[in-house]
This record gives structure tokens, C-alpha cells and sequence, in this order.
């Protein structure tokens, strides 16, 4: 469980954080929705442990990892992982490098083993096949679209297997077919691994298929919290708008393909 309590983080002058309370659940996927520059990827960057915030406090599983710096921290934030928005590949390495980045450096993430060349390079081939990147694993980042780069980031994470995943807009800039198929990824990790996932999206369709509850940032802190039918009756002019954006709930397609294996 990962438990944020009276969290604040300025900027200058820009109050980003102010005061913000909230509790995940093992196990649970919660999206984040929220308007640009709220500070979603920030919320993100203190959950991981690289952004310390002016006051307040995050225990991931009771680690108080906001107490944590060097190599304490690198140990406690091993079992998480990270999507960066915008996929953040390593420009000079090709698509398998990148993808087994966390494998080679932190071997496995629960025993610490490290892996093979051959483990490696067969986990990278599944990892790249599950994102559809199959047989990229020769090229550079500046040779894929920017699509494919995002799933090649999807696929560094996933391949990891960490217990808690943070997802930073998996979905924005892809088209709708190839964003509906990083949502059935993001679930079948999730229930893989039983991991808790966290998704911060702008794709309210993406935010219905993949989340147990939904949570909107405003003014520094979860305005509101609930399971998607819930959240989306809420009465606020944000979710006002999300709602007449969707014409088909998402969930149905969901279940289709649950049904349909
Ligand atoms: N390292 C930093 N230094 C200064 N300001 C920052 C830093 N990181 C974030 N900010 C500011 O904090 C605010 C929140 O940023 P954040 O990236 O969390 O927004 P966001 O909700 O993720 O937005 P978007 O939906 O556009 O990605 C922004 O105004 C941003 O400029
Ligand atoms: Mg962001």
C-alpha cells in the first residue's frame, strides 16, 4: 500500500503540491486525470523517489521513502518502475539495450539474482512482442515513430516485472487501435503480476478501461476519488466535459476481449 499524506512541493513561486492526501491500494490500478501542469508527473517523480517534497510523507509498504536518499532509496524503489512521459529511451542504445536497461542493472527485482545473456535476451524478445516491436531490437530510437518509441518504453517497464508501475500518459500521441491495445497490456501486467499500478493520463477512455478508481487533481489535491461509475457522475465542469466526450463506455470493449481471450 502507498500512503501520501499532507504532501507539498513548490516551484518558486508555484505552489504544485499543497497539502495532498491520498492511499493506494495493493493491487489496485488508480488513474490520475487532471488538467496540464497540475502537477501529475510530479505527484509521479515523489511517489519514485526522485523528487523530495517541501513537507509531508510517502510509505511505500511502511518505507517511509521520503526519509530515504542514496543508496537506502535505491533499494526501496527497486520493486518500482516508471514510464516517463514522452518514453525517455536512451538515444545511443538500440531497442534491446534499452529494453534490458533494468534487467542488466538490478537483475531480478524481488531476489536480486542476475540474469543471463540468454534470460535476458528472451525475456527483451517477449517484452518486445507484447508491444508489437517484435524484430526491432537492432534499430535506434531515432528510427522508430514516436508510437513505437512509446511502446518500446512499455516495454522496458513491463519486462522488469517490477511489483508497482507507474505509468506517465501511456497512451498520448498513439493512435486509438494502438492505444486500446498499451490499455490491455497495462491490465494484463497488472493482473500478472498483481502488481498496483498507477496511470496518469489525459484519455478519459484509457482512464475507464484500465482503472479500479479514478482520481482528479485540482489546486494541489485529489479533489475527487472514486470507482469509474462513481467518479463519472461527479458534478464538476472537468468531469462534465469527460463525460460528453465518450460516446461508448470503453469497459464493454474491455470485457469483449476478456470474454473473448
Ligand atoms: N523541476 C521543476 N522545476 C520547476 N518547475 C517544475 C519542475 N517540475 C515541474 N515543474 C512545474 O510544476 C508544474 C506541474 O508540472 P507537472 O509536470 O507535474 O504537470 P502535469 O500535471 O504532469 O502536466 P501535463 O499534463 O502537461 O504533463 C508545472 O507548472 C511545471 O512547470
Ligand atoms: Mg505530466
Amino acid at each position: 500500500m502507498i500512503v501520501i499524506k499532507d504532501l507539498w512541493k513548490k516551484y518558486g513561486k508555484l505552489q504544485v503540491l499543497a497539502g495532498m492526501d491520498l492511499e493506494i491500494n495493493t493491487g489496485e490500478t488508480l488513474v490520475i486525470l487532471g488538467r496540464s501542469g497540475v502537477g501529475k508527473s510530479v505527484l509521479l517523480k515523489h511517489i519514485i523517489g526522485i523528487t523530495k517534497p517541501d513537507q509531508g510523507t510517502i510509505d511505500v509498504d511502511d518505507v517511509r521513502i521520503t526519509d530515504l536518499s542514496g543508496p537506502d532509496l535505491y533499494k526501496a524503489v527497486l520493486h518500482m518502475g516508471m514510464l516517463f512521459q514522452g518514453s525517455a529511451l536512451f538515444d545511443s542504445m538500440n531497442i534491446a539495450e534499452n529494453t534490458a536497461f533494468y534487467l542488466k542493472q538490478h537483475g531480478d527485482p524481488t531476489t536480486g539474482k542476475k540474469y543471463s545473456k540468454q534470460e535476458i535476451e528472451e525475456r527483451v524478445a517477449q517484452a518486445l512482442e507484447m508491444v508489437g516491436l517484435q524484430g526491432t531490437q537492432h534499430k535506434m530510437p531515432s528510427e522508430l515513430s514516436g508510437g513505437m518509441r512509446k511502446r518500446a518504453g512499455l516495454a522496458r517497464l513491463i519486462v522488469y516485472r517490477p511489483q508497482i508501475l507507474l505509468y506517465d500518459e501511456p497512451t498520448t500521441g498513439l493512435d486509438p487501435i494502438t492505444a486500446m491495445q498499451i490499455n490491455a497490456l497495462i491490465v494484463k501486467t497488472q493482473q500478472e503480476l498483481k502488481a498496483t499500478s498507477i496511470v496518469v493520463t489525459h484519455d478519459i477512455l484509457s482512464a475507464l478501461y484500465v482503472g479500479d478508481r479514478l482520481a482528479l487533481i485540482e489546486e494541489g489535491k485529489i479533489a475527487y476519488l472514486g470507482d469509474p461509475d462513481a467518479f463519472m457522475k461527479i458534478d464538476d465542469p472537468i468531469i462534465e466535459f469527460l463525460r460528453k466526450t465518450i460516446s461508448q463506455d470503453p469497459r464493454k470493449f474491455r470485457e469483449e476481449k476478456l470474454n473473448n481471450g
